[in-house]
């Protein structure tokens, strides 16, 4: 036999033994690596005769192809010998009893900021956000509000120093004045946040939350702002049809302004909106005054808009018929587990907003 068909039985015999990845790694370095046994016996064929290494070369073709093929077969049993292992390792007791696991909710809160923000994303506004801590310029002298106004009384707002110079937002409208400072109009935007003032009864609490609406461009005029607060409480309460009245009332921050009401009567002691001859107060609102717009470096003579600010747990409550505005914040698990949302089940004007 000659030497490289011995090497050959003497290599398939190696790859009958019990190896793992490495070992037959090791064989095929051994065999075909740059100074391999079969790669230096191609090598050896340049100095044969012409007919020996046609015959040679034949022989060792052979042997490499049938080496090769033992090689790749071993791995793959190697692969499935470890699969196989693994498997066995890990088995699942599918008999073990379920761990316990606790589903949170959602908090009415965070519910309504969503539907609201989902509303208004759909005609075109964005989502801004501002500090909890503002600075008393924005939340008051540039939104036009003098300072002999009452907002402005220790009684009414948290100042964090005896300067006044920083404070708690009294309402999101600070953030129209850092939305309108960092771009350039149009503006079109909705700012949901929480808000502070110095009250707590059934129905203030120190914290709370608003939404700010700003939307300033060429030719927006009240109509426009009429039809928007119009299409946002027919989503946000799901109903048809609503009765709405605009009447007058001032904000240092717009004029002309006004305060929205909605029709609804008491049902069965619950809340029907669009319905029966109750008024209820809901928003602020009004067109952005125009020394607020010098006040950000917009010109007034050529942009003007409205704005307006509403209460976020107000509307939860009426909603989702809620009495005391109190139990949402004293973190009840049992009130969460009563009047929270499901998780993942994101509101949208599409898929229904509360379910
Ligand atoms: N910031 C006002 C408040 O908290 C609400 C408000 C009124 C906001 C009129 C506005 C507006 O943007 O135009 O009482």
């Amino acid at each position: 036999m000659s030497d490289i068909k011995k090497i050959k039985d003497e290599y398939l015999n190696k790859l009958k033994e019990d190896l793992d990845f490495n070992g037959v790694n090791q064989i095929k370095t051994d065999l075909f690596g740059k100074n391999g046994i079969i790669s230096n016996e191609f090598k050896k064929l340049a100095s044969i005769g012409v007919d020996e290494r046609k015959k040679v070369a034949l022989e060792l073709n052979e042997i490499k192809n049938e080496l090769q093929n033992v090689i790749s077969k071993k791995n793959k049993d190697i692969d499935i010998r470890e699969i196989n292992l693994k498997l066995q390792n890990e088995k699942v007791d599918i008999t073990l009893p379920e761990r316990s696991f606790h589903q949170g909710k959602i908090h009415p809160v965070s519910q309504v900021i969503d539907e609201i923000a989902s509303i208004f994303s759909e005609i075109g506004f964005n989502i801004e956000e501002g500090p909890d801590v503002e600075s008393e310029y924005n939340n008051f002298t540039a939104l036009n509000t003098p300072d002999n106004h009452p907002a402005r009384d220790m009684h009414d707002t948290f100042y964090l120093d005896n300067n006044k110079e920083f404070l708690l937002r009294t309402h999101t409208s600070p953030v129209q004045v850092r939305t309108m400072l960092k771009d350039k109009p149009p503006f079109k935007i909705i700012a949901p946040g929480r808000t502070y003032r110095s009250d707590s009864d059934q129905t203030h609490t120190p914290m709370f939350h608003q939404v700010e609406g700003l939307h300033i461009d060429k030719d927006v005029n009240m109509g426009h702002l009429k039809g928007c607060l119009n299409y946002f409480i027919k989503e946000f309460f799901e109903v048809d049809k609503i009765k709405m009245r605009f009447r007058p009332s001032h904000f240092p921050f717009t004029e002309p302004s006004a305060e929205v009401d909605i029709g609804y009567e008491i049902k069965d002691g619950k809340i029907i909106i669009g319905e029966g001859d109750k008024w209820l107060e809901i928003l602020g609102c009004g067109m952005v005054h125009p020394n607020v717009l010098k006040n950000v470096k917009v010109d007034p003579s050529k942009y003007q808009g409205y704005a307006f600010g509403m209460g976020i747990d107000r509307l939860g409550m009426l909603k989702y018929g809620i009495n005391d505005l109190r139990a949402f914040f004293e973190t009840d698990y049992r009130w969460l587990n009563h009047f929270g949302f499901d998780p993942l089940d994101v509101p949208s004007s599409y898929r229904g907003l509360s379910r």
